[in-house]
């Protein structure tokens, strides 16, 4: 059974004088996690991620389409699924004067938790999310990567079996962020908890999730293991040259030549075969009296999975 199995989701907003302007920020997306997965969905500025999430989290209710959480639905079994999900977002604000201790205790009481069961679950998370020694610090006064911390320890106060976290990494610097994603990947391991999360950067899926979808305007367009998706796109492998004339005219020309820019002191040249490709390359180098200075191989980076998927 899968944790989320969503299919064909629309959903629009509409705005202005007599919801005149409409905005379809979900076209028909669909989307299965197995149980116990880590989940990435990635995708450019207004891609419809965060509309998704907050479907999937019970939070908006989809035009037309069905969403399933646990085998229960979204719409029809919302309060059943309520307890056993959260979502935080990379955004999210509390009371600006509340500490971290009593903006967990305020949410706990809303998930109704009470009492000594309340008091430790508190102490469980301010020490699990290490907001210990910033435990006597107001909200507004906690840096960036804090605040993220503790909207983390906020959804995992019901013990949730899926989590959402929408752009859990944003605004961090990349030590803070890496922290967090050890987090993260720490809960799927000891809890086993079902993580769907949204993010902008490839890095960051592709080392923390098993799987990865990517959504643009309102449709999903490839989803996949990172290796997958790099084969099914079949983008081609990358041959970084150091030439010495820096970039010899023609050879972005050569038969199974996809593609070719300039990156630092390289030419890279993405090729549809590597083992054909990269002599014929080198013989027509040199048959040009090309100087090859350096040449590396490499596998394409999912940005430009992406970039070549988004055509
Ligand atoms: N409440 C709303 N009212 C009107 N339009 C909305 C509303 N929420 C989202 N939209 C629009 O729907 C589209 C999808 O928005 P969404 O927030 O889901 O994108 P996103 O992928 O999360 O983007 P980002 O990466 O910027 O967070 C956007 O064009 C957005 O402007
Ligand atoms: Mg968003």
């Amino acid at each position: 059974m899968f944790a989320v199995d969503a299919k064909d989701l629309t959903k629009t907003f509409r705005s202005g004088w007599l919801g005149r302007r409409r905005k379809e920020a979900l076209r028909g997306a669909s989307l299965q996690v197995p149980s116990g997965a880590i989940f990435g969905l990635l995708g450019p500025n207004g891609a419809g991620k965060t509309t998704l999430l907050s479907i999937l989290a019970t939070l908006l209710l989809p035009d037309s389409g069905t969403a399933t959480i646990l085998g229960h639905d979204v719409v029809r079994e919302a309060g059943a699924i309520r307890r056993r999900l959260n979502m935080a977002s990379g955004n999210a604000s509390f009371v600006w004067s509340l500490r971290p201790p009593e903006v967990l205790t305020f949410y706990g009481g809303l998930y109704g938790l009470w009492g000594r069961r309340l008091r430790r679950r508190v102490d469980e998370l301010i020490e699990q999310c290490e907001l210990g020694p910033h435990a006597k610090t107001e909200y507004n006064a906690l840096s960036t990567g804090l605040k993220q911390r503790l909207a983390l320890a906020k959804a995992l106060l019901n013990d949730p079996e899926v989590l959402f976290l929408d752009e859990p990494t944003l605004g961090l610097d990349p030590d803070v962020s890496i922290r967090l994603r050890a987090q993260i990947a720490a809960l799927r391991r000891e809890r086993g908890t079902t993580i769907i999360l949204t993010t902008h950067y490839m890095r960051e899926a592709e080392e923390l999730c098993d799987q990865i979808a990517f959504i643009k305007d309102g449709r999903i367009l490839a989803q996949g293991t990172a290796d997958e998706l790099k084969r099914q796109i079949r983008i081609g492998d990358v041959i970084a040259l150091r030439l010495d004339p820096v970039a010899p005219q023609g050879l972005a020309g050569l038969p199974g030549v996809l593609q070719s820019h300039a990156r630092g002191e390289f030419m890279e040249y993405t090729v549809d075969a590597l083992d054909k490709r990269l002599p014929e390359i080198l013989r027509w180098l040199h048959e040009q009296g090309v100087l090859v200075r350096d040449c590396q191989v490499r596998e394409p980076e999912l940005e430009e999975v992406f970039v070549e998927l988004a055509r």
